[in-house]
């Protein structure tokens, strides 16, 4: 989220707008607001930072549309036109109701969970799965020297994108995600084809939406007898240096919303598609349940046999 912080101020200067940052997101906007004026060297040396400078925060009662209208008169009240709003879809839904309070508002999607439509990408995922697969490929290690089976947990909420992607990308023997119904009986006899074949050990993969790792793990152990260990990876997968995808896409993104305010046309999200950034707009249908991509899930099915 820096880079695509450091892309708006420095690509919104040069267009000549003047740049405020609003401290912890939309709770920074319902209690005690703090408008953080904006300088060229106010995003320097954070490109490669993870997290936000801005920090942020959950804001469960920015639901209420009365705190969504006091959000807006401040904002008027000083004189601030446009906002961008970098997050996953609760920051997104946001964005569409200061838009429709005459706030002009562009939004950047930037989430680990990769679950907003529209776009292919959103910023923090790359990073993520990355760290995932660091993981994945460490405890291949211990696994195969031990001959063990790791139940390894990721984030990803509702959504198996995570676990999709690293999986595949980590050679998962299993991946479970929330959008596709398992059989652990299935898990099982997968596992002990493998074995059957002289494999020393298996990676299962599963998401945080599709089931719990310890209960999978004491599931396995119980019906096949094989030793089996627990990794939780929880908000590890949130941290750390950005890949370069992700630093690109950033800068991408925050140069967009600039360019797109600029061009008079809001309430809308920088998406990517392919390589190119693809204006949204930020109506629900567009901001949660990405549909889940049943062919790559299908392929790694048989890749991991
Ligand atoms: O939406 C991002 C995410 O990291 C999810 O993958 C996870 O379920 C959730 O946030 C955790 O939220 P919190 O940090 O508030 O516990």
């Amino acid at each position: 989220m820096n880079a695509a912080i450091r892309a708006v101020v420095r690509s919104g200067l040069y267009c000549g707008f003047d740049l405020y940052g609003i401290e912890r997101g939309f709770a920074g906007l319902t209690g005690e607001t703090e408008f953080r004026r904006m300088e060229i060297g106010s995003v320097a040396g954070i490109i490669h930072r993870g997290g936000t400078i801005l920090r942020t925060a959950r804001a469960p009662e920015f639901i209420d549309p009365a705190v969504q209208d006091r959000a807006a008169s401040l904002l008027i009240g000083e004189g601030i036109e446009s906002v961008v709003v970098i997050g996953g879809d609760g920051s997104l839904r946001g964005a569409r109701e200061l838009e429709s309070r005459g706030i002009k508002t562009a939004g950047i999607p930037a989430t680990i969970d990769n679950d907003i439509p529209g776009t292919d990408n959103a910023i923090g995922f790359d990073t993520a799965v990355n760290t995932v697969l660091d993981v994945l490929n460490r405890l291949r290690d211990t696994a195969a020297s031990h001959e063990r089976i790791f139940v390894v947990e990721v984030m990803g909420r509702e959504s198996g994108f995570i676990a999709l992607a690293a999986g595949m990308a980590g050679g998962a023997e299993v991946i479970l995600v929330p959008e596709k119904p398992f059989d652990l009986e299935e898990v099982c006899r997968r596992l002990q084809r493998g074995i059957a074949r002289k494999k020393t050990h298996s990676i299962i993969l599963v998401a945080e939406g599709a089931a719990g790792a310890v209960q999978i793990k004491e599931e396995v152990q119980n019906r096949t007898g094989l030793e089996t260990r627990v990794s939780i990876l929880g908000h590890m997968q949130r941290g750390g240096a950005p890949t370069a995808a992700d630093r690109l896409i950033g800068s991408r993104m925050g140069a967009a919303a600039v360019e797109l305010l600029l061009q008079g046309n809001s309430g809308v999200l920088t998406g990517i598609r392919g390589n190119s950034i693809c204006p949204v707009s930020l109506e629900e249908e567009n901001i949660s349940g990405r549909p889940f991509p049943d062919d790559l899930y299908e392929m790694a099915l048989i890749l991991a046999r």
